[in-house]
């Protein structure tokens, strides 16, 4: 049976991504493409929706990204969002014009709720607004069916064309309606009855795997990480015993994590796989000795993992399939879907080695969101714990470790980023029991690293002369743009006292509240 679908048509703006995640929140299965991809390739499709992204042109000038006009007479539902809304109106007769101020921020509107698109959407609502041009004649067709104080138009439809235009965006949260504007458009106006849900996706990829597979043997490099997780359990399910899972500690992971990775997928877990711990630290740490050039250290620590487990690869023999855990985001970033531009290419310490002998990669996760990935998890019976990690860089502590890397430093970073995270965790369940929800300050991901900084302290009546410890943790959604989190200072204070007085060689802490950009999320 064939999946429904929707295609969302992306113009480069900032928040495509998130568009197919809501539509995806929407039970509905969409996919991103380059606004440059053939009408006919999308005619094949058979979409029963498409949406057109926001994005940073001005539709009248000259190549300007565009679209067919032969796209809205499909008979298929188009619903544009800001730039998206504009070029509908633009290519079908309307008239778009610069403002003399840009409109920008939380904004009041008034919609028309009996138009189909704001079914059950109060009245009066809030919407995120972010555009200089706006709609200022609609085209033949059309009519108006929200306003706000400075936009004649800000949403339009044409209901018999089955054609939308909504000037806001409904895909950020700052749109407290907006999922329900998507979900009218998906459900209600597309048709689409809500056929992707995540344990159908199980059952369904369980199925297909093992079938593609048949009795071949399969390689994974698990990391501990959601994605590798995921991908290796799902694999399992699949194929059993076919599957080998080679783990390598780089002794740069945090604390314990090791064993928890072992725990839960060797002998002693409750999944019957082949799993195999490769213990390299020391082989890494001798390659890292005096080196302090992050871009080096990556390099160093990316090698040295691919030849480790090609090394593990030869002595398990030939293998027929490699799984990788690449994900949605990773296909769209990679140019591979949509329009984006590519602000910093990850390597990722998972990458693929160039010559083991295998015949195919599979990537089970590649149509999937993370949120989605995680539901898989759940549905997988993948402890919470796991499935909810936060992002934790390939190179691991390397990138922690401001300066050379030894085994004394990483003990230092990790001692106290446990620490971090075990008051960040304590504090914020103690408020949800509470609260219900945790707490606005909670961050997106917060960890410890180790500055290359020594300075004098008074430790008891001894003079020390020790490393400092930065903490670092941010609000994020989709980690290309972060700013710091405003962690409680109490939570601080009783963080910074423990790091002093329990990790040995510490005698500073400070906190990191830097914004992405200009800073990055990790320090290297
Ligand atoms: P930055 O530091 O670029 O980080 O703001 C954004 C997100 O990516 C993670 N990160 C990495 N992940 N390999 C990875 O797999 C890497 O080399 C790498 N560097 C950063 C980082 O933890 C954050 O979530």
């Amino acid at each position: 049976m064939q999946r429904q679908k929707i295609i969302v048509i992306d113009f480069g703006g900032q928040y495509n991504q998130l568009v197919a995640r809501r539509v995806r929140e929407c039970n509905v299965y969409c996919e991103i493409y380059s606004y440059k991809t053939d009408i006919d390739k999308i005619k094949q499709m058979e979409p029963m929706g498409i949406i057109l992204t926001g994005g940073p042109s001005s539709c009248y000038e000259e190549n300007a990204a565009t679209c067919s006009p032969e796209l809205f007479k499909l008979g298929i539902p188009v619903l544009g969002l800001c730039y998206g809304a504009q070029l509908m109106q633009h290519v079908l007769g309307g008239e778009v014009r610069r403002a003399t101020d840009r409109e920008y921020g939380r904004t009041g509107i008034k919609v028309d709720n009996s138009s189909a698109l704001f079914a059950e959407v109060p009245e009066n609502t809030t919407c995120w607004m972010s555009h200089f041009d706006y709609i200022s004649k609609t085209a033949p067709g059309f009519k108006v069916i929200a306003t706000s104080d400075n936009c004649p138009a800000a949403a339009v439809e044409n209901a018999s064309e089955n054609l939308y235009g909504i000037q806001f965006h409904p895909e950020v949260l700052h749109t407290p309606e907006g999922t329900k504007m998507l979900y009218n458009f998906v459900r209600n106006i597309c048709g689409c009855t809500g056929d992707w849900r995540m344990d159908s996706f199980v059952d369904e990829n369980i199925k297909k795997l093992r079938d593609h597979i048949g009795s071949g043997r399969v390689l994974c490099a698990l990391s501990g990480g959601v994605d590798s997780s995921v991908a290796a359990v799902l694999l399992s399910k699949a194929v059993g015993k076919q599957l080998t899972c080679v783990f390598v500690d780089h002794g740069l992971l945090r604390k314990n994590e090791a064993d928890e990775v072992e725990a839960i997928f060797g002998a002693a877990g409750p999944y019957d796989l082949n799993f195999i711990r490769v213990n390299a630290s020391d082989r890494f740490y001798i390659k890292l000795a005096g080196i302090d050039d992050p871009e080096m250290k990556r390099k160093i620590i990316g090698e040295e993992f691919i030849r480790v487990f090609e090394e593990e690869a030869k002595k398990i023999g030939s293998v027929d399939y490699l799984v990788q855990g690449t994900i949605y985001p990773d296909v769209v970033e990679s140019g591979l879907g949509g329009e984006s531009a590519v602000i910093k290419s990850h390597h990722n310490v998972g990458g693929l080695p160039d010559y083991v002998d295998f015949k195919e990669i599979i990537e089970p996760l590649r149509d999937l969101f993370k949120d989605e990935v995680r539901k898989v998890g759940l549905e997988l019976g993948i402890p919470e714990k796991l499935v909810y990690r936060q992002p934790f860089p390939g190179p691991g502590l390397g990138v922690r470790i401001i300066g050379d890397i030894s085994a004394e430093k990483v003990r230092m970073v990790q001692d106290a980023d446990a620490i971090f995270r075990e008051e960040i965790e304590k504090t914020s369940s103690e408020y949800k029991k509470s609260n219900g929800s945790v707490p606005d300050w909670m961050p997106d991901q917060y960890f410890a690293a180790l500055t290359n900084m020594r300075s004098v302290g008074v430790m008891g009546d001894e003079r020390t002369f020790d490393y400092a410890i930065a903490l670092r943790a941010v609000k994020t959604i989709d980690f290309m743009t972060a700013e710091s989190a405003r962690i409680p200072y109490e939570v601080l204070e009783t963080v910074m006292s423990r790091i002093i007085n329990e990790v040995r060689g510490v005698n500073r802490c400070m906190v990191d509240i830097t914004s992405k950009p200009p800073g990055t999320i990790e320090l290297l």
